[in-house]
């Protein structure tokens, strides 16, 4: 544990900072950090590492804020982590980040949840409009993302990864429903979102702009396609690999939770500056298909089909974030599942 004091040191060396140690918010005088106006003397063992960023990840009980709180924690990052649910008094179980139960829609406990952190992950939200009132879902996740950028930029954390949509664009739960002008689907894709959720992630994007024009911190937005893990594989896409004439409004994209976690982890770690959005989808399609025939099947010449990476890729482009994040996805629904869409013996 680190050495307390109240007392500033005056003539320590100056260490230079690893790869991914922020400086903003701690300042490093050789083994002197301070946080909240305490000075902590760091063992020297501590200073020879490099990473030792200090991370907030929300909705961490949530599927994506559980699986980043564990990924962060394996690349050795410090993690705290909160969500809506009470904590509990008793001895933690060995190696679980610190717990701090908050609704994040309440600006008060957005801050107190924020102090002294470098990176602010941001999972938190509502993750579809169809179970709660439209006015619920976007003001939840809307006021929630207000104040968590807003408490990011005043408690001095250098790197906010706000964890936007796939549905963004519009064509996911609209009213008047309509498709995407082309896929692969990317980054400059246009944005005519409708429903209320779709608005929220929007919205959220405009904050991350509104960040990084008042102030020096770093913003990443994520739009993770549909996510899916050992629990879901077989629900959500096994009707897909069984019936190649089910529709898909995102082309029969998804992402493997595992490797969105490890995709948020590179956007805390990023050093990029500005406000940067990503999409982030496993290379193959549901199914894997051929996506270009799939697509003509389905849509005729209503969807233009442009440069895919293989005949069977996801109707969603990370090309953006493999070049500009080192997004390197390793997993897809055939590790899960078998031709038929069944969980595989063993998995899960
Ligand atoms: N699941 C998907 O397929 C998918 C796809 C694209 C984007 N997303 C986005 O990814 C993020 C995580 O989604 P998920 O699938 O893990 O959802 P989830 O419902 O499993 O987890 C979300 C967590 O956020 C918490 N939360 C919600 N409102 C809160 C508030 N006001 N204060 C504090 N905590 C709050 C919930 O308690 C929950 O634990 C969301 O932002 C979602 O919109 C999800």
């Amino acid at each position: 544990m680190p050495q307390c004091t109240n007392a500033k040191p005056e003539s320590l060396p100056y260490r230079k900072s690893g790869a991914l140690a922020y400086s903003r918010g701690y300042k490093e005088r050789g083994g002197v950090v301070a946080r909240g106006g305490l000075w902590f003397f760091r063992s020297p063992e501590r200073l020879e590492e490099e990473i030792w960023v200090k991370v907030l990840v929300t909705g961490a009980n949530g599927k994506v804020g559980g699986a980043t709180v564990a990924a962060l924690l394996e690349r050795g990052h410090e993690v705290r982590s909160t969500d809506l649910r009470r904590g509990v008094f008793e001895r933690p179980e060995p190696g679980a980040p610190e717990y701090i139960q908050a609704d994040l829609t309440d600006a008060g406990e957005a801050y107190a949840v924020s102090r002294d952190m470098d990176a602010i992950v941001h999972p938190a939200a509502i993750p579809e409009p169809t179970h709660n009132s439209p006015h619920v879902v976007f003001k939840n996740n809307l006021m929630a993302t207000f104040n968590m950028i807003e408490a990011a930029i005043r408690l001095g954390a250098t790197r906010f990864v706000n964890i936007s949509s796939e549905t963004v664009p519009g064509f996911f739960f609209p009213e008047r429903e309509f498709l995407a002008d082309y896929i692969p689907i990317d980054e400059v894709h246009p944005i005519r979102p409708q429903d209320p959720y779709a608005l929220s992630k929007y919205f959220g994007e405009l904050l991350m702009d509104a960040a990084i024009r008042r102030s020096d911190i770093r913003c990443i937005s994520i739009r993770p396609s549909w996510v899916q893990h050992e629990g879901n594989y077989e629900r959500n896409l096994g009707p897909h690999i069984r019936d190649e004439s089910l529709p898909s409004p995102s082309f029969w994209s998804y992402i493997d939770l595992y490797d969105l976690a490890d995709a948020l982890c590179l956007a805390a770690e990023s050093n990029l500056e500005g406000h940067e959005v990503f999409y982030i989808a496993s290379p193959d399609n549901a199914g894997g298909r051929d996506l270009a025939q799939m697509v003509k099947a389905h849509h005729g010449d209503k969807v233009e089909v442009r440069s895919l990476a293989r005949p069977d890729a996801s109707g969603t482009s990370s090309a953006k974030a493999e070049r500009m994040l080192g997004y390197s996805p390793t997993r897809s629904w055939r590790d899960y599942l078998d031709d038929e869409g069944r969980l595989k013996p063993n998995v899960g």
